[in-house]
């Protein structure tokens, strides 16, 4: 059994692997400040799981907050969540947003190191890839080309973290990059919560489906895929956050390096897929309507899951029916 310090351990992917790390029966610190995240959705983790978890509430870029985790415990390696992740609203607050992404991890990085803590896994994301060249995308593929600073901050944390391991190979970095994470957990105590109107596709036609929202609109249906909708690579929560605790199990078990890996299915669905499957599975209506492109979409973008598959062991099971299932159950809730 290991420490592990999750920050952002309240947010949507952060509590989905607080429950896969406790379920695996490793002991877990919680760093949040409830920026975009509640304390209930930690009380949610601990009635699924039975189990407790300790919790600070603080902002990484704090150092008396991280000063006092480190020393008041063990820790054994850091998994880090904590960062805005709002593609349209790094575009109006960029200082924000690198402030909140990148100098936070700065003193992260600087705390761990003066506690002799090297293990680090990176909450990335597949926006690193910029408009891809080609698709499926492998990690070789060229990373750049980014069009707004919330991708640009993964980005610079990326190359902060490849500098770190060049002056230090003791560290023990996996930085896995997401594509599309929908869905929530199936008992429907956690999941995705955006503030206001959402912005991404999955939690947007959860509100049409409740009638919370009259209907979506969908951005374009004039890309070069096979019905001009956008094609993504959705990948069910859960799975997202097994993918974690495989890639913590690699460090551990090798001790030190440096590790990217793509975490998706390796299948694009398009919008009306997506719209489809989720009708089908819920036996409902999702009205919508196609407008206009949005500006800095991509036309296709999803993983090649091999790197995954073979050095963690790591393939995701749950379905497009589970993903779309799993999110109707949590917007019921
Ligand atoms: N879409 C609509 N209508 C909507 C919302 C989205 O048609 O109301 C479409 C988009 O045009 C796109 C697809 O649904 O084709 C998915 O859009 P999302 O906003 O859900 O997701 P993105 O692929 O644009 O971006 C997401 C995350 C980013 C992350 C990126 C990685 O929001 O943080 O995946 O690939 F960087």
């Amino acid at each position: 059994m290991s420490k592990i310090l999750v920050t952002g351990g309240a947010g949507y992917i952060g509590t989905h692997t607080c429950v896969e790390l406790l379920n695996r029966g490793e002991e877990i610190v919680v760093l949040d400040n409830f920026s975009n995240s509640t304390p209930e959705a930690l009380e949610n983790v601990k009635k699924i799981t039975g189990k407790e978890v300790k919790l600070y509430e603080g902002n990484m870029i704090d150092r008396e907050v991280l000063e006092k985790i480190f020393t008041e415990n063990k820790i054994d390696a850091v998994i880090d969540f904590a960062a805005y992740k709002a593609v349209g609203e790094s575009v109006q607050k960029p200082v924000e947003y690198y402030t909140n992404n990148v100098s936070t991890v700065l003193v992260l990085l600087d705390e761990m190191k003066k506690h002799n803590v090297k293990t680090l896994v990176f909450s990335s994301s597949a926006t690193v890839y910029g408009d891809p060249e080609v698709v499926p995308i492998t990690e070789e593929c060229k990373v750049g080309g980014t069009t707004n600073p919330y991708g640009t901050s993964k980005l610079m944390v990326e190359q902060i973290l490849q500098d770190l391991y060049k002056s230090d190979n003791e560290w023990n970095i996996a930085i896995l990059r997401y594509f599309n994470p929908v869905g929530a957990h199936e008992s429907g105590l956690i999941g995705e919560e955006p503030k206001g109107i959402p912005a991404n596709l999955m939690p947007f036609i959860s509100k049409v489906a409740t009638g919370k929202l009259a209907e979506l609109s969908v951005f374009g249906n004039d890309y070069d895929t096979k019905d001009g909708t956008g094609v993504r690579d959705y990948i069910h929560v859960v799975d997202l956050a097994i993918g974690h605790i495989k890639a913590l199990e690699k460090l551990e078990k090798d001790g030190k390096g440096m590790h990217i890996y793509n975490l998706g299915t390796g299948t694009g669905y398009s919008v009306l897929d997506m719209i489809n499957a989720f009708e089908k599975a819920n036996n409902i209506k999702v009205p919508y309507k196609i407008v206009a492109r949005r500006p800095g979409d991509i036309a296709t973008c999803y993983s090649d899951p091999t790197k995954a598959k073979v050095e963690l062991g790591f393939e995701a099971t749950k379905t497009l029916e589970d993903m779309c299932r799993d999110a109707w159950n949590f917007e019921n809730k």
